[in-house]
């Protein structure tokens, strides 16, 4: 073949991030309508895969995680020194938390094994992608790897995923605040943290665990005012941990005082998104408008049963 195609999705976080990196549970649905596309040309005469992202494209070959990337397909491949371009359509915004790395490296991988016509099935995609986000955000837990290819919200515990049941009447309303912030230095930022307090690690993963376990039961059962306040309890501790910002905490009470039932950073933090939750879609609308005016840059509405919306 001359040319192959891949796509991915972004995500959202609903509880857990952080502490899955230190083993706990999370919970995360896919963001089908936030997508990336790619597409793989073979170029005989240059020595390499080149990478190019944006709008007009610009290289992107010197990310570390591309470059990941690379070695592990030419592994798992048995193909080594395959020439070709590779761009990539991201319509996810990058260091917002919505997993725009990890969709851009399964959107890539899919279509250079395309252009090989060779199929990635579902455990190759994911060590792929996970070897080129373990690269580029240092320590990841894989659930960005998961769910960037998932088509159902998302359980994901101790390295792996399981598909929930779609819920129904919950809509989540996801908002960028407008300032990226890099999941490495969060991950590092809590890893230091940790790493001179074991004992403030382990109440982190204890108390988050108990939420998202809790948080499970709630979403299968559409049990939505309980679901919503242990996010709200979720973000209070992300708070403490030094995750949040002022800007994201200005947003989550903006969320609640339009009459979210919850609502937190989600995601790596340090700036980024946060996700609120609504019970009908007037409500979620109203959120929405909330969040515009207290200065997030757009939304996102999400039903729990799947589906984008954009506001
Ligand atoms: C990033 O979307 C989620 C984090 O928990 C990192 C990870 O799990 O790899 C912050």
């Amino acid at each position: 073949r001359r040319t192959g195609s891949g796509r991915a999705h972004g995500k959202a976080i609903l509880l857990g991030e952080h502490a899955v990196v230190y083993g706990a549970p999370a919970l995360a649905i896919p963001l089908p309508g936030l997508t990336v596309t790619a597409t793989a040309t073979r170029r005989p005469g240059t020595d390499r895969i080149t990478f190019a992202m944006g709008d007009p494209p610009r290289t992107a070959s010197s990310s570390r995680g591309f470059r990941a990337l690379v070695a592990e397909f030419a592994r798992w491949s048995g193909v080594d020194g395959l020439c070709a371009d590779v761009v990539i359509d991201c319509a996810i915004p990058q260091g917002r938390g919505l997993g725009s790395s990890a969709a851009c490296a399964r959107a890539a991988v899919t279509a250079l094994a395309d252009l090989l016509g060779r199929r990635l099935d579902a455990r190759a995609a994911f060590a792929l992608v996970q070897a080129s986000e373990k690269v580029a955000h240092g320590r990841a837990s894989g659930i960005d790897a998961l769910a960037t290819g998932a088509t159902a919200p998302l359980l994901f515990r101790a390295g792996t995923g399981r598909e929930l049941p779609q819920a129904s009447g919950g809509l989540f309303v996801v908002a960028d605040s407008g300032v990226s912030g890099a999941t490495r230095d969060a991950v590092e930022l809590l890893r230091r943290r940790f790493e001179r307090a074991p004992h403030a690690r382990d109440t982190f993963v204890g108390q988050v665990t108990d939420l998202t376990d809790a948080a499970v039961r709630d979403f299968t059962r559409g049990r939505w005012s309980d679901f919503g306040a242990r996010m709200t309890a979720n973000h209070r501790l992300l708070r403490e941990a030094g995750i949040s910002t002022d800007r994201i905490d200005a947003l989550v009470e903006a969320a609640l005082a339009a009459g979210a039932l919850g609502a937190k950073i989600s995601g790596g933090g340090l700036g980024g998104c946060l996700i609120a939750l609504a019970d009908d879609p007037g409500r979620a609308e109203t959120v929405a408008n909330a969040l515009s005016a207290a200065g997030a840059v757009r939304t996102w509405t999400v039903p729990a049963g799947g589906g984008t919306r954009h506001a």
